[in-house]
């Protein structure tokens, strides 16, 4: 990614936060004058595609839906006409919304495929609300967030659901099930690979009982193949109904895009100018159909998920693009060592360090769309390939409190201790790493496999799963207890029970994961 194009978003964010955007905010689906639209008169259910919270703060969140009467019409608009449509959102403190303390209108527009991402404000701290939207008479589902404590507030506890790798087509999303209504939770981290662009076809159909037309059965490219791909994916009621029970937030891998693009160049050897027009679609199909906030929204082929929040005191949490701004594989040895190599851009990369060394928080949590952990020099696609930026992140890990680093992409559950030099034995634990398995990524797996051996040989990974589940994470002043849940199917129905793979505790100033 050449360097020019990091400011180009950071700049329209700080144009933004200095308030001279109100035109384009309501263009933007995030506000909207009143009855702007007629609400489409003849469709049952516009809301198919759920309802989501997302950019939580301590005074209020992002709130999120796209319409859709029809989610898998072929042409990705969700059976919506080409028109602008209003949509009201209120939100209350109880679930029969008999007590409303804010509401608005945005405008549903079919430039953003009918999504709109209206922001509330003016919202107590660490306070539980319920929101919903509403067109002409149709109501959605009702949803719930938790605003953020208040700055520097102490906090007792704040709990995370992890996911990542959600292949629809490989089976259920039995994990999202389990999450959604057993665990405390204030807060859920997409971890990447919220969709995958391949081709669906009979080969790679794994979810029995599934179906889909020939429009899936290709890679996505066009705008409208991905949106198509995102209302597929979006139909599963257990995804819903986690999004509507807590506020998300999200890093992105590889199949946001294209399997293993690295900055602006395609892994198939797509010409670059071809290939910045499927970034600037893919970019924008995720920004239509995410929680996020207006900063996220491309420039083109240029976007901004590079994000973070406090937990009061408690907790740092940053959200790092391991994506956009990355150099190439490595060509060769000399390359691969290059001091100059980037993973993270040099502008994210000075945020990330500032973030860090000066945070005031006694967690200072990670979000990677890739594994941070030396694993194999083969693994050139994750922070293997990128030693010197490694370097450099690990020494800005090294100078804050409690590092925790919350990584997927490998389709296993992994838990390393994060050490100051991989490669030196003698090294301190510095941190740890939670790797969440996928949701769905893979089927059916088994807890040991063919790359058991590969990740358990290396003395700070001291657990390794091989199946399908989600990561819950408790952190409190005192501690951090991460809890490994599997599934042992996916593939054939969505009933599997929850197992316990392996549970931590990690004590706050001691680095290291202590099996409970
Ligand atoms: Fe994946």
């Amino acid at each position: 990614m050449p360097a020019s194009a990091a400011p180009s978003a950071l700049s329209r964010r700080r144009l933004l936060q200095a308030g001279g955007a109100s035109a384009a905010v309501i263009a933007l689906g995030i506000n909207a004058p009143d009855a702007v639209a007629d609400p489409p008169q003849q469709a049952e259910n516009l809301f198919g595609l759920g309802i989501a919270s997302g950019a939580p703060r301590p005074d209020g969140a992002v709130l999120w839906t796209r319409l859709a009467s029809e989610p898998l019409a072929e042409d990705g608009h969700g059976g919506i006409d080409p028109h602008p449509v209003s949509v009201r959102w209120q939100v209350a403190a109880d679930a029969e919304f008999s007590q409303i303390i804010r509401h608005g209108q945005a405008l549903a527009q079919p430039e953003l495929a009918h999504a709109v991402h209206p922001r509330v404000e003016g919202l107590e701290p660490a306070t539980e609300y319920f929101y919903r939207f509403l067109v002409g008479p149709r109501t959605s589902p009702v949803g719930r967030f938790r605003t953020l404590p208040a700055d520097g507030a102490e906090v007792e506890s704040f709990a995370v659901g992890v996911v990542s790798c959600q292949a629809w087509y490989h089976g259920n999303f039995t994990a999202h099930r389990h999450l959604a209504a057993e665990e405390e939770l204030d807060l859920v981290v997409f971890a990447g690979d919220y969709i995958y662009e391949y081709g669906i076809t009979e080969a790679n159909l794994w979810r029995q009982g599934a179906e889909v037309t020939a429009a899936h059965a290709v890679e996505t490219e066009t705008l409208e193949q991905y949106r198509l791909r995102y209302c597929l994916f979006k139909t599963d009621p257990h995804l819903q109904a986690l999004h509507a029970r807590v506020p998300a937030v999200a890093v992105w891998d590889d199949h946001e895009v294209q399997n293993d693009y690295s900055g602006t160049g395609s892994s198939t050897g797509i010409p670059e100018d071809l290939f910045a027009h499927r970034i600037a679609v893919a970019y924008r199909a995720f920004y239509e159909n995410m929680p996020l906030d207006v900063e996220a929204l491309p420039d083109g082929p240029d976007t901004d998920i590079t994000t973070g929040f406090d937990v009061g005191s408690l907790a740092r949490f940053s959200l790092l693009d391991t994506r956009q701004f990355r150099d190439p594989e490595p060509v060769d040895e000399a390359d691969w060592q290059d001091a100059q190599r980037t993973m993270l851009g040099a502008e994210q990369e000075a945020w990330i360090s500032q973030r860090l060394e000066s945070s005031p928080a006694t967690w200072n949590v990670l979000a990677s769309g890739v594994v941070l952990a030396a694993v194999s020099d083969d693994r050139v696609d994750m922070w293997d390939g990128y030693p010197a930026a490694r370097r450099r992140l690990l020494e800005s890990m090294g100078a804050t409190s409690n590092p925790v680093v919350l990584s997927g992409d490998i389709h296993k559950h992994v838990a390393a201790e994060v050490r100051a030099d991989y490669a030196d034995p003698e090294s301190a634990t510095i941190g740890v790493e939670l790797v969440c398995t996928s949701v769905a990524s893979d089927g059916d797996g088994a807890k040991t496999d063919q790359y058991t051996e590969d990740w358990l040989r290396h003395e700070y990974v001291t657990h390794y799963d091989g199946r399908r589940g989600y990561l819950h994470v408790r952190l409190t002043p005192e501690e951090m207890v991460s809890s490994f849940h599997v599934v042992d199917w996916i593939e054939a129905d969505d009933t599997a029970p929850k197992q316990l793979s392996v549970r931590y505790t990690t004590p706050v100033d001691d680095p290291g994961l202590i099996q409970a």
